[in-house]
């Protein structure tokens, strides 16, 4: 500090009186301003006026008595910024000081034409030496709206002979027409301190129009007038958004009509359509609909607010079929229920064969008649007869194998409650074939994903990422038109999978969700957190941001999220409702008994054949006995 101070001295013995005043008042006006601002550009005129313009009490009050670092350049007042070759390696979104004479500045000619809004500008008029006269600021305040009409650039102190200027342009009186707004409007005024610009003008925009736009997206819905097709009314949260930060900020919203091609397409030849087509050629200030934060190959031209939801993007099958009702029965357990029940059937036997051996040789039972075999498949026979929970005619000799019959029983019983259970649940919620689960299965299954909109799927399935990534993305295919109903495609027609964002199948699609007509994948391939979208260094960014924050802070976003998920619930559900009363008791029918009839069919068969077969082998031997005879 004390260094600094030396050097002044010693490089403006004459001007110290006056600098300490106007550093004091400059201090206080411009403590706010500068504290976000990291460096500064100074920029002092070259050749004659360089010496003048170092001494200049307030290009020397950046220079020496302000915290923020600073680099020197000279420069030409008459030829603009950017064709300066010295300032080549200039920051576009750098701020800057620059010494400029009055007459540049109200001609906005030369350096000061600089359409750039991304930095501030601090403009020091060195040939003014007392304040600006009524003429001069009228002068001044016209170039300055003309600025702000033509490139919005809004963020410029004008420092005059120790008085601070700046340009507001929410400033003055307006009849409420939208078309001569800008001619009557900003007023060029003393800057008291306090907040930067970029939030203390945007605190009352004073009913200045802002052209917003918001066009049909999960969380807004536009009505448009079925004859006219023009725009009648708008729901959700989006809209309440909107509703918010215009009250808060006092503009007017200009309610642009949805534009039909959404988002926005690139062409090949580079141009883009939609609302994004809309920002990059100025015909937009704000679009309130949530765009995923992604790179659009805008970036020069497009900013993101911050974040205010976000989504998954999941894809969608129709759901699997349902199990015919006539071999419903057997897919009733698991196979290894079935697996087990059958197993178990055999090794009980042999375990009862094991028992009968063992009670011949210890001669606990006498030895019957039959011999081994005939007994084993006795056995054999005797547990299927228990197995399925029928009575046995006669019991064998040997408690031991008594006992183990009655163990047989209990099982018997228990496979059966699982069984009859399962059974009748099956016939109230029907059963489907397996759903696909995965992205593999998905792949497997060979279904082409149909998308609408190319801002989804060009990194939905990054193919370099793995070779199933790469399979999947060949399967992608674009459906051109945006009306089109893709979901209801999907439920009804079949035959391809598609994918949307997860929040828009919740809200839209829930009663294909619930009549099982669709299935969500559960593995979803991407993740977006989700903003609205202004012009690159819209004025009011910060202002909008500020509010966006101080709502998502009150949890107003999310409880506008549930509550508009809580009325899609509620409506849904009342219709189904009334389609499903008549489907609430599930009456069994006699195609509920297909299986049973298709068994005693193969049983019919069967025993036709056994008989035939008994026929033949009983006239053989009778024709045989008769020979011996
Ligand atoms: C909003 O702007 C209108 C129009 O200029 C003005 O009359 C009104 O007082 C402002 N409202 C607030 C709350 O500042
Ligand atoms: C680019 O192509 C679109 C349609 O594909 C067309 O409307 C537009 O005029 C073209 N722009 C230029 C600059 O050629």
């Amino acid at each position: 500090m004390w260094t600094q101070l030396l050097l002044l001295l010693a490089l403006a013995p004459f001007h110290w009186g006056y600098a300490r005043a106007a550093a004091s008042s400059l201090d206080e006006l411009l403590a706010e301003p500068l504290r976000r601002i990291p460096y500064l550009h100074v920029l002092l005129r070259q050749g004659r006026q360089l010496q003048e313009d170092a001494r200049n009490s307030d290009a020397m009050w950046f220079m020496q008595l302000t915290d923020v670092p600073h680099i020197l350049h000279s420069y030409d007042e008459r030829r603009p910024l950017e064709l300066d070759s010295r300032l080549a390696e200039l920051d576009k979104r750098a701020s800057l000081v620059l010494v400029v004479s009055l007459a540049q500045l109200v001609a906005s000619s030369g350096a000061v034409s600089s359409a750039d809004r991304a930095g501030v500008y601090f403009y020091i008029v060195a040939d003014v030496p007392d304040s600006l006269s009524r003429e001069q600021q009228l002068q001044l305040e016209q170039s300055s709206r003309r600025l702000w009409t033509q490139h919005r650039v809004f963020n410029r102190y004008i420092l005059v002979a120790g008085d601070v200027w700046i340009y507001d342009p929410f400033a003055g009186e307006w009849d409420g027409n939208v078309m001569g707004y800008d001619e009557d409007f900003g007023r060029l005024i003393p800057y008291a301190g306090g907040e930067p610009l970029s939030t203390q003008l945007f605190h009352d925009m004073r009913g200045y129009p802002l052209r917003v736009q918001i066009f049909k997206s999960v969380y807004s819905r536009p009505q448009l007038d079925p004859e006219t097709g023009l725009l009648r009314s708008i729901t959700g949260v989006d809209w309440e958004v909107a509703l918010v930060i215009a009250e808060a900020l006092n503009f007017t919203m200009l309610l642009q009509q949805p534009d039909k091609n959404y988002f926005g397409e690139r062409s090949a030849n580079g141009s883009y359509n939609g609302a994004i087509g809309s920002i990059l050629n100025d015909g937009l200030d704000v679009c309130l609909t949530g765009f995923f934060v992604k790179d659009y190959l805008v970036q020069e031209y497009m900013d993101f607010t911050v974040a205010v939801y976000d989504d998954q993007l999941c894809i969608y099958a129709p759901k699997a079929s349902r199990i015919p009702q006539s071999i419903l029965p057997i897919f009733a357990v698991g196979y290894d229920i079935w697996l087990g029940f059958i197993l178990m059937a055999f090794v009980c036997a042999f375990i009862w064969l094991l028992l009968r051996i063992l009670n011949l040789r210890l001669h606990i039972i006498s030895a019957q008649s039959r011999r081994l075999w005939q007994q084993a498949l006795g056995i054999l026979v005797d547990t299927w007869v228990v197995w399925v929970r029928v009575n046995l005619s006669h019991l064998p000799e040997s408690y031991a194998e008594r006992m183990f019959i009655g163990s047989l029983c209990l099982v018997s019983v228990i496979f059966g409650a699982i069984f009859e259970s399962s059974l009748s649940t099956v016939y109230i919620h029907p059963l489907h074939y397996k759903d696909i689960l995965t992205l593999q299965d998905l792949d497997d299954s060979g279904l082409k994903v149909v998308y609408k909109y190319t801002s989804m799927a060009d990194d939905l399935f990054f193919s370099e990422t793995s070779p199933l990534y790469a399979s999947l993305n060949k399967k992608l295919w674009w459906n051109r038109d945006l009306n089109a109903d893709v979901t209801k495609e999907v439920a009804t027609v079949g035959g391809k999978a598609s994918v949307s964002r997860y929040s828009s199948l919740m809200m839209e699609s829930v009663n294909f969700l619930l009549m099982r007509r669709i299935w969500i994948v559960p593995e979803c391939p991407k993740y977006y957190t989700i903003s609205y979208v202004l012009p690159r260094d819209a004025p009011w960014e910060e202002a909008i941001n500020a509010q966006l924050l101080r709502m998502l802070n009150a949890g107003l976003i999310p409880k506008w999220i549930q509550d508009q998920k809580y009325r899609v619930t509620v409506t849904t559900r009342k219709a189904l409702n009334e389609q499903a009363e008549a489907t609430e008791v599930r009456v069994l029918t006699i195609g509920d008994l297909q299986l049973a009839f298709y068994v005693v069919i193969v049983g019919t068969l069967l025993a036709s054949i056994a008989f035939l077969a008994e026929h033949v082998f009983f006239r053989r031997r009778v024709r045989q006995a008769t020979k011996k005879l």
